[in-house]
């Protein structure tokens, strides 16, 4: 079956209404480029077209960009293709850090442009706020790289409903990326805001995060659903975002073909409006 399409927000572009996040492809734990290489074509034969990434999506800063070079390599000369990146983490020794300073978003722009081996990225997303640096410089930061043509869309990832308030007072704002599955709904206002403005949500760790996936199926609510759709628990929680707002991309991370190609198969795949009810249920049996 071919996947849905939907818009990108804002922006106009239409993409796959699955996404890939690239994060598996290149931290720890990852496959070797050829695999990861079939792991993105797997993705692209199953209608994917939104791929996300970052700067610092690799093992430490001695390697800045992995993620952003394997992708490039992976879908040059595809011009349906959308490969959104973000800057504002580095990596030192491997650590997770901020770094929002204006001079450091510059750098990071231009190392990204050069690793995509593009002349304009098609999305920049500000990739959490710094609390060593006011959010309204690093956005200032990113809306000055978007007028100096460098960057076409600005998304935030990581922001509050405030936050997100304070940068549409600086810039256009395509999309937000945040943390949002079937056990975590913290990001629901966020959302919200989104749906109501018509700016695309990117839940990031759909299917709770790396370290967690594979086993959401330990859930009795969720596998229950899940063998009633004959389905995977993992597409059971990419349908479930789909179907919680029109704005949404879910982007699951996969190292694996196999992975990516299961989570495809969720679009198209209709909850029955008591099984949604019963799913919404989930976070908050969590964190009763
Ligand atoms: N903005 C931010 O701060 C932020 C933070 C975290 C992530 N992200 C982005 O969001 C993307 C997704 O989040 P995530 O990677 O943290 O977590 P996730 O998508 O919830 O989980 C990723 C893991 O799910 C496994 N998986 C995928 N499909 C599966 C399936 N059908 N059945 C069983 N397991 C499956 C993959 O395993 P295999 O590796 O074995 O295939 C992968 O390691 C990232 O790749 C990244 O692009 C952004």
């Amino acid at each position: 079956m071919t996947m849905q399409q939907r818009k990108l927000g804002s922006t106009g572009i239409i993409v796959g209404e699955i996404g890939m996040g690239g994060m598996p492809l290149s931290v720890n734990g990852r496959p070797t480029e050829e695999d990861g290489i079939r792991t993105v074509h797997a993705a692209l034969e199953q209608g994917i077209t939104l791929f996300d990434t970052a700067d610092s999506y690799c093992l430490n800063s001695t390697e800045n960009g992995h993620n952003e070079r394997l992708l490039a390599k992976a879908l040059h000369n595809r011009p349906e293709v959308v490969i959104a990146t973000k800057g504002g983490h580095i990596r030192p020794d491997g650590r997770w850090e901020t770094d929002g300073r204006p001079e450091h978003l510059r750098q990071a722009c231009e190392d990204s442009l050069r690793a995509l081996g593009v002349e304009a990225i098609t999305l920049y997303q500000f990739h959490r706020p710094d609390p060593k640096v006011p959010f309204a410089e690093s956005v200032g930061t990113v809306a000055e790289l978007q007028r100096e043509g460098k960057i076409v869309h600005v998304g935030l990832s990581n922001v509050s409903v405030a936050q997100l308030e304070e940068a549409r007072e600086i810039v256009t704002v395509a999309s937000v990326q945040n943390r949002m599955n079937l056990f975590d709904h913290s990001s629901m206002a966020v959302l919200n805001r989104c749906e109501e403005l018509g700016i695309a949500f990117l839940p990031y760790s759909p299917l709770n995060g790396m370290g967690n996936a594979h086993g959401i199926g330990s859930n009795e609510k969720l596998s229950r659903i899940a063998r009633s759709y004959e389905a995977s628990p993992q597409q059971i929680a990419i349908a479930w975002l789909l179907q919680l707002s029109p704005v949404i991309l879910p982007i699951p991370g996969a190292s694996k073909a196999v992975n990516i190609v299961n989570c495809a198969g969720a679009s198209n795949l209709k909850l029955s409006d008591e099984d949604v009810a019963e799913l919404n249920g989930i976070a908050a049996q969590i964190t009763a």
